[in-house]
């Protein structure tokens, strides 16, 4: 099919309250129709995502945007002038008929314009703006590529807009509106220094452990079931001896130890070209079954700060199997070792190949 045909398609079945993968320049987002609940509710049962969880609404022009929400202040304006199609998402007030389930309840609703024209597309000829969560189960890694979603969702969705590699790879930046100053909840896709240049300084939420500042930004995220371990330094090197282990760098491999395999994310030390290869990286190197993954850190200036958030989040010790975000284990308790963590990984791996295969 043309590529014409099959967007009237994908747009016929989101028409229908049907789920259709789309992609974008950050990620692969799960799409329904923003005004139908029960499309959207089927979104949360896909993934697996927690209903208080909201999720983002992707539009295709001013006119999607005139039907979400209120008023927007004159520094979005600014950003979506400067940003818009691109990976920028801003929280703004809602207009009343945005239905509950899309915002968790909330009175704000998160907005972005995708850079993909096929996606621009498939929304236009919906007739409505789409919500689209990241299409991946609920705390792995977000999919990059069509495949990505097919493996992980393929069975559970009606269909898949092909739309090639995501060109940014990380999701979007978020910003909301509704504090009193503009507020990063994500760093993302658009640069928090170039945010900065046109609106001037914007305040930052910490990553809080266990309590999610806004819903989704829960500290355990982004995570392949491979333990992945952020601080580890050449001397804790030695007590890994026996272990298959994958190193995830930057650039280049300083080599102190024999790994089962090494992804390089950059060679020339390029940010986006790094950006754009961070989730592709995790997954091969968490289909090899390892007993662990050391990332290197990245410097944390322009895109190397949503690359450490992903890192960070992704390497946290909170178990992704149980459906209780609150059996954070390990967490807040000092002796927890990497030990305890390949171990308690691999029972949990071992859990899902299990009902993988059951
Ligand atoms: O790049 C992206 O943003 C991708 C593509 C598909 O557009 N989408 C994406 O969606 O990353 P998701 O659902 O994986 O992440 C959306 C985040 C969640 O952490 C959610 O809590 C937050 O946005 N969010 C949504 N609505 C919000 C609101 N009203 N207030 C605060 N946070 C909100
Ligand atoms: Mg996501």
């Amino acid at each position: 099919m043309r590529d014409k045909e099959v967007i009237l398609k994908a747009a016929e079945i989101i028409r229908k309250g049907g789920i259709v993968a789309f992609p974008t320049e950050t990620v692969y987002g799960l799409g329904a129709d923003a005004f139908n609940p029960f499309a959207v509710a089927r979104i949360f049962e896909v993934k697996g995502r927690p209903y208080f969880d909201p999720l983002i609404v992707h539009v295709a022009n001013h006119t999607d945007l005139d039907r979400l929400v209120i008023e927007i202040p004159s520094d979005a304006k600014k950003l979506m002038e400067r940003f818009w199609p691109g990976p920028l998402t801003v929280v703004l007030l809602k207009k009343e008929n945005v239905p509950d389930i899309v915002t968790a309840g909330l009175q704000t609703v998160a907005i972005r314009m995708p850079k993909h024209s096929m996606t621009l597309s498939l929304i236009e000829l919906a007739g409505s703006p789409i919500v689209g969560p990241s299409a991946n189960p609920f705390g792995y890694l977000s999919p990059t590529t069509a495949k990505h979603v097919q493996d992980q969702l393929g069975d559970k969705i009606d269909f898949i807009l092909d739309g090639g590699p995501c060109e940014v790879g990380v999701e979007s930046t978020i910003l909301s509106f509704f504090e009193k100053r503009p507020l990063l909840l994500r760093p993302g896709g658009v640069p928090l220094e170039e945010i900065e240049s046109i609106i001037g300084e914007v305040e930052i939420t910490p990553v809080e452990e266990g309590r999610p500042s806004a819903p989704g930004m829960l500290p355990r995220h982004y995570a392949p079931r491979t333990p992945i371990v952020l601080d580890w330094s050449k001397k804790n090197l030695d007590s890994y001896r026996d272990k298959k282990i994958g190193l995830l760098v930057f650039q280049e491999p300083k080599n102190f130890l024999k790994f089962h395999q090494i992804e390089v994310l950059s060679k020339k030390g390029d940010f986006r070209e790094a950006a754009a290869n961070l989730f592709s990286a995790i997954r091969r190197l968490d289909a090899l079954h390892l007993d662990l993954i050391l990332a290197e850190a990245v410097p944390e200036v322009g895109l190397g700060r949503a690359i450490m958030d992903r890192l960070r989040r992704a390497s946290n010790v909170i178990s992704t199997t149980n459906d209780s975000i609150s059996t954070f284990r390990g967490m807040g308790k000092k002796a927890y070792t990497t030990e305890d963590l390949i171990r308690d990984r691999k029972c949990e791996r071992n859990i899902e190949d299990e009902e993988d295969r059951g």
